[in-house]
Parts: structure tokens; sequence; C-alpha cells
């Protein structure tokens, strides 16, 4: 099973698919936390992403692509695996789904956190307070909502087009209320799904 994990930047796609992974047994693959160990390690990835990052801007699409084809082709083709951060583009969406296609696997369903943009805005610079993380900055945390706007959120449409369930999901409240909607919608995805191959 291949899932998504989707939404605005602090709309807690890390601290859901932490939960969803326990869960559900899925492989969580964050291409921002593999962006981050890059840069922390100073590899020629890294380095490349380094300020592109702190800007709050996307990096290029090849080279995020490149990452997720390597470590999706290592992954045991039984093994469910949730995608947070990716992907991020029309483009990229249309190489996960070449990808995919190769390994006869598909995306099964999607999870989009809805989250509006002040308490977005609000959550991220308290992690500033707490956790420094290099893009939340008042400055990069404007441009990261303004790429999410122009460039990301249209992929949902992208999977609604091609009929994969998009399940969208309000992500204001407790997080474990959150994770009850989360788990709540997951289950009746793959409810369906069995439901449809006669299980
Ligand atoms: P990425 O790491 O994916 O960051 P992001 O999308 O900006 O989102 P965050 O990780 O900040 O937020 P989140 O939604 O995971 O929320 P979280 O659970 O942390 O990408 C970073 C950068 O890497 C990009 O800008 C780009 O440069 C590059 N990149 C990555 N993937 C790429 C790709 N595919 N293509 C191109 N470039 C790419 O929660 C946020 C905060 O809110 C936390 O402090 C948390 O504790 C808190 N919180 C969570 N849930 C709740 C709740 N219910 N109530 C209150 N607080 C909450
Ligand atoms: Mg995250």
């Amino acid at each position: 099973m291949i899932g998504l994990i989707f939404g605005p930047p602090g709309s807690g796609k890390g601290t859901q698919a932490g939960r969803i992974e326990k869960e559900f047994g899925m492989s969580h693959l964050s291409t921002g936390e593999i962006l981050r160990s890059e840069v922390a390690h100073g590899s020629a990835v890294g380095n490349e992403a380094a300020r592109i990052m702190a800007a709050g801007d996307l990096v290029p699409d090849d080279l995020i692509d490149r990452i997720v084809e390597s470590l999706l082709r290592r992954t045991d083709s039984s093994s469910s695996v949730l995608l947070d951060g990716f992907p991020r583009t029309v483009e990229q969406a249309k190489a996960l789904d070449r990808m995919l296609a190769d390994l006869n696997r598909n995306v099964d369903f999607v999870v989009a956190l809805d989250v509006p943009e002040p308490v977005l805005v609000d959550r991220l610079l308290h992690r500033a307070a707490v956790e420094g993380r290099a893009d939340d900055t008042r400055e990069a945390i404007l441009e990261r909502m303004h790429e999410y706007r122009l460039r990301t959120a249209s992929v949902l449409d992208h999977y609604r087009r091609l009929g994969v369930p998009v399940a969208e999901v309000d992500g204001v409240g407790a997080v474990d209320e959150v994770f009850d909607r989360v788990r709540d919608e997951i289950k009746r995805v793959l409810g369906g799904k069995q439901r449809a191959r006669g299980i």
C-alpha cells in the first residue's frame, strides 16, 4: 500500500505520519527529513539543497525524484509506504506515478490535512522558538506558504482526476483528535478497497 500524507507547511504531516506508521504498519518517508539529514551531513545533495530550503523554496524536481526513486526501488514490494512532502508539484506526481507503475504499484490513498494559514504560521513560529529549524523564519514560512498555493495544492486535483481516494481532514484541534479523523478516513478507504476486491 502506498499512501500520501499531504498538506501545507505546519499542517501536521510529520506528526500524524508518526501515528499512522504505528497504527497501520507503514514506513514513513519524508523528503524534508531526508534533505535535512543530507544538509546536516554536508553531502553534495545537502550542499545543493541547503540555501534553497532555508529560503523556503522547492528543490528541483529531478533531484527529489531521484532520491525517492532510489528509495522506492529498495523497498520490498509488499511493504506499505507513507510519503510525506512528496509529490509537491504535478511534475513530481507524474514522476511518482511512472516510478510506481514500473514497480506494479500505485498510490492507494491521499490524506490531506486542512488548516487555515494563520494557524499554520503560529505553529511554525512556535516551533522556531523551540527547535530552531532553519526554514522556520517568518520570511521563509511565508515563501513556503506561497510555494504551496502556487505549485503544490494542485497535486490533489491530479489524484482526484486519476480516481485515487482523497480524504480531506480538518487538521485543527488536539493531535489525538486530528488522528482520530485521519484513522477513520484511512479505514474507510481501505474498507472500500477490500469491498471492491470482494474481500
Ligand atoms: P518539509 O520538511 O516537507 O516541510 P513542510 O512541508 O514545510 O512542513 P513541516 O515539516 O514544517 O510541517 P508538517 O506538515 O510536517 O507539520 P509538523 O507535524 O511538523 O519540507 C521542507 C523543505 O524541504 C521544503 O520547503 C523544500 O525546500 C524541501 N522539500 C521537501 N520535499 C520536497 C519536494 N518533494 N520537492 C521539493 N522540495 C522539497 O507540525 C508542525 C508544528 O505544529 C510542530 O511544532 C508540531 O508539534 C505542531 N503541531 C502538529 N500538529 C498539531 C496540532 N494538531 N495542534 C497544534 N500543534 C500541532
Ligand atoms: Mg514535516
